[in-house]
């Protein structure tokens, strides 16, 4: 039994990043998952003079503990101006500041996005598969979706054939390692 931690890495409420994710997890067999709602959660905006006053709030003790309690993270993506979400870096700053710690753990990580563009998230999840590296993530595999609103139903999960072939050769071969 393989424990899954399904994080979107953004707060939107209907997040697409979010969804997939969560249905990426669910192609995995003998696995229990557990989904992380960004958007419930209220942190303020890291500052050094914040950490200073208050120390790291408990929430973010909480999402390391729900790190190290997992065999496999599946990180899926949202991209902001190229980047990571404001709402998902700042959780990654203040996990960084736990003493000892590398924000992910030493953990595996299959590592997602998705956007409604064609490049589906490609640039965020090229710069995090470089520097989650450092953040200790153990990168496994990364995968792209093009075109969320046309790949992906609610009910369903990805409606293309072919793409959703291509994340079940990559899910088989992460289950065997
Ligand atoms: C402030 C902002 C910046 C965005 N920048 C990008 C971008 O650089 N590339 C991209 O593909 N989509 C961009 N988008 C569109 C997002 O991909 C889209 O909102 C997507 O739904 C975000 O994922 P989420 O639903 O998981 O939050 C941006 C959206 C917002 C609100």
């Amino acid at each position: 039994m393989k424990n899954i931690l399904s994080i979107g890495g953004s707060n939107s409420t209907v997040s697409i990043n979010k969804k997939l994710a969560d249905f990426t997890s669910s192609l995995f067999n003998d696995s229990l998952v557990k989904s992380l709602d960004l958007s419930l959660v209220e942190l303020p905006v890291y500052s050094v003079q914040l950490e200073g006053s208050s120390g790291i709030p408990e929430f973010v003790i909480e999402f390391a503990n729900q790190i190290d309690g997992a065999d496999l993270l599946v990180v899926s993506l949202a991209e902001h101006n190229g980047f990571l979400t404001s709402g998902f870096k700042n959780l990654l700053d203040w996990t960084s500041r736990i003493p000892g710690r590398k924000t992910f753990g030493e953990k595996s990580m299959f590592l997602l996005a998705t956007s409604p563009g064609e490049r589906g998230g490609a640039t965020v999840l090229g710069i995090a598969q470089n520097i989650f590296q450092y953040q200790g993530a153990k990168i496994k595999n990364t995968f792209s979706l093009p075109s969320f609103y046309q790949n992906f139903e609610d009910e369903k999960g990805i409606t293309n054939e072919e793409i959703l072939k291509d994340l079940k050769k990559i899910i088989e071969e992460i289950s065997l390692n």
